[in-house]
């Protein structure tokens, strides 16, 4: 299926519309301004500017160092860019568990500072106070269940969350609570695809999966493990695109060598 050109402007309605009438959300993560213009020129429903900036443009081993400010930064770059997706920013670790004004707070930045139209938290019920304290300040929210890599010390490792009984009903329990609070979508990341259909269709709400088999709403991928900038992290799920960390080299590889050799600039590139 093509790009729906008939919209102008993504927004969490026509989110919930587009799963009513089974068409599947496209969502990929955006961190600067030329690489958000070409993921929304090309059509992306949604751009998440995602904390795992944190790895892939800051080269942190967790998403957990990466400041509020430093998202907004992001985040600003990437909406001065976009025409059509929908910006979800990361709440980032330390900026919304735990005490629901200062998630009202760090989300009114968010807003303010860099335009975003929506945010999204990592979390069940234990964020339900924050959740429903953005949501009364007129902010869409999108929730995030299954692998929630804030929580990474907790898990201990990046493997398959929710294959146990117990975590898979309590992910079933948050997601329709996250739904009932008033969230308009739910990542749900790294868990069994038996679970994620299940979840999906229990929900009127969307879900989008990165790991998480193709009964979800929607699929997202962090750009640079799509495109092949990132090299090391290959994840069953993970479909990569392009090789562009080995095109780059290459490419790199051949400009030192003109520059070396003289070749560069020539005639015609000079004044
Ligand atoms: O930060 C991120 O990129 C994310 C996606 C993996 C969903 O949360």
């Amino acid at each position: 299926m093509s790009v729906n050109k008939e919209i102008k402007r993504i927004t969490v309605h026509i989110l919930q519309a587009m799963k009513k009438r089974g068409e599947k959300i496209s969502m990929l993560t955006a961190y600067d301004y030329s690489m958000a213009r070409i993921l929304d020129e090309a059509g992306t429903d949604v751009l998440l500017v995602g904390d795992s900036a944190s790895n892939v443009m800051a080269g942190h081993e967790t998403t957990l160092p990466i400041t509020l400010n430093e998202m907004i930064y992001h985040a600003s770059s990437v909406v001065r860019a976009v025409k059509r997706a929908l910006v979800v920013v990361d709440l980032p670790f330390g900026s919304y568990q735990g005490n629901s004004r200062i998630a009202l707070e760090s989300t009114i930045r968010i807003m303010k500072e860099a335009g975003a139209h929506a945010v999204k938290l990592e979390g069940g019920v234990e964020i339900e106070d924050s959740i429903k304290r953005i949501l009364s300040a007129g902010v869409p929210v999108m929730g995030h269940l299954g692998l929630t890599p804030q929580s990474i010390y907790k898990f201990g490792t990046y493997t398959v969350r929710a294959k146990e009984e117990a975590e898979a009903t309590k992910l079933k329990t948050d997601a329709l609570a996250l739904q009932e609070m008033g969230c308009f979508a739910i990542v749900l990341e790294k868990i069994p695809a038996k679970l994620a259909k299940e979840v999906s269709e229990s929900l009127y709400i969307p879900t989008i999966g990165i790991g998480g088999g193709p009964h979800t709403d929607g699929q997202v991928l962090v750009t640079h493990d799509m495109l092949g900038i990132t090299k090391d992290f290959q994840p069953r799920f993970l479909r990569r695109y392009l090789e562009l960390f080995d095109t780059i080299k290459d490419a790199t590889k051949q400009y030192i060598n003109d520059v070396k050799t003289g070749d560069f600039p020539n005639e015609t590139e000079q004044y």
